[in-house]
């Protein structure tokens, strides 16, 4: 197949209607983050089960169309012995891979930081795709603050960004190009939404003079919201009306589709603001799902480290994918929580 059929098969099966994306790529040290909130050791072993456990659940594929991989569970496998992005694609589930090194501070610019990992990338590539990845993820970090991010962060990112995805195009492997501006900080909703779109822009200009092909990418933006800290925290309705506003202006309809990230959201909001979101269509883009926390937190709360707990935790991840699947097409009733 070549290049530009095999992006555009990969993105057809990752952006369908009412279908979204699990983000289980946590970093080493932001896995034993989470494994602490219910007192487990980050060992590669439990990494590996708790991978395991997420990947296994049955029926997922139902309402998840593409994983979010680390690097390290790309090369591992289930207990079955089927290495996990086999496994995946099986379950008709598009195996990914994060493929960004993590930010450090922007030299020169105290308080923004810059995303590493453009050396050596195409080679990379190589390996991933043998390992059975089909598409990448690239994440570009945003603080918010009355002066920042600076016009430098946010025109180094996107460059960073637009460097990643033509890299990862060439290779064959479609890119997820994920800006996020942090909702940490105690600042308006306006303020969030003047900065998304100063962000998006930029974004889509760097991939326009990239050559990145629009339609063979996926957006994985932030919501736009008030600050978590901010006195009057935003509303289901204001959310939704904000975040459709700044997209509308910024994102171009040739892109397939959106998949928002939770970012610290509760699983709860993060269903209902989606909901919203697609109620206000029609919409150019497929608006959906990939979350990490939003759909990991019920399951691994359930699960405790206990292999007693696996079907537990996987109606838990199931149900979250369910009701998510649900909010894509904006059809999330709440009542459904209760059950
Ligand atoms: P959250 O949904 O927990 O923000 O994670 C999504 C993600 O992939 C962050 O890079």
């Amino acid at each position: 197949m070549d290049t530009r059929s095999e992006l555009q098969a990969t993105v057809d099966a990752m952006a369908q209607p009412g279908k979204g994306l699990l983000a289980a790529d946590e970093s080493g040290p932001t896995i034993a983050k989470r494994f602490k909130t219910i007192g487990l050791e980050s060992s590669e072993e439990n990494r590996r089960a708790y991978r395991n456990l997420l990947l296994t659940t049955p029926g997922l594929g139902e309402f998840v169309s593409g994983v979010i991989l680390y690097e390290e569970t790309l090369g591992q496998k289930a207990d079955d012995g089927t290495p996990f992005p086999q496994l995946s694609a099986r379950n008709g589930i598009v195996p990914g891979i994060k493929v960004d090194l993590g930010k450090i501070p922007l030299a020169l610019a105290p308080g923004d930081e810059i995303t590493e990992g453009l050396d050596g990338l195409a080679r990379r590539f190589v390996d991933y795709k043998r390992q059975g990845a089909r598409f990448a993820k690239w994440r570009a970090v945003y603080n918010i603050t009355a002066s920042l991010p600076s016009r430098l962060a946010i025109e180094a990112n996107a460059d960073s960004l637009a460097r990643y995805a033509a890299i990862s195009q060439e290779a064959g492997i479609v890119p997820i190009v994920e800006p996020e501006v942090l909702m940490d900080g105690d600042h308006t909703i306006g303020r969030s939404a003047e900065v998304t779109e100063a962000v998006l822009h930029e974004v889509f200009n760097a991939l326009h003079r990239h050559r990145v092909v629009l339609e063979h990418i996926l957006l994985k933006p932030s919501m736009v919201l008030a600050g978590s800290e901010h006195a009057q925290q935003s509303s289901t309705a204001d959310i939704a009306a904000h975040t459709v506003r700044i997209l509308k202006r910024t994102v171009p309809s040739a892109v397939p589709g959106i998949v928002f990230l939770s970012g610290g959201q509760t699983p709860e909001e993060a269903t209902a603001n989606l909901d919203a979101m697609n109620r206000l269509g029609p919409l150019p883009w497929n608006l959906s799902f990939s979350y990490g926390r939003a759909l990991q937190e019920p399951p691994l709360q359930a699960w405790k480290g206990q292999a007693s707990n696996v079907k537990e935790a996987q109606a838990a991840l199931l149900k979250r994918a369910r009701l998510n699947s649900a909010a894509a097409l904006g059809k999330y009733d709440a009542s459904q929580e209760k059950s």
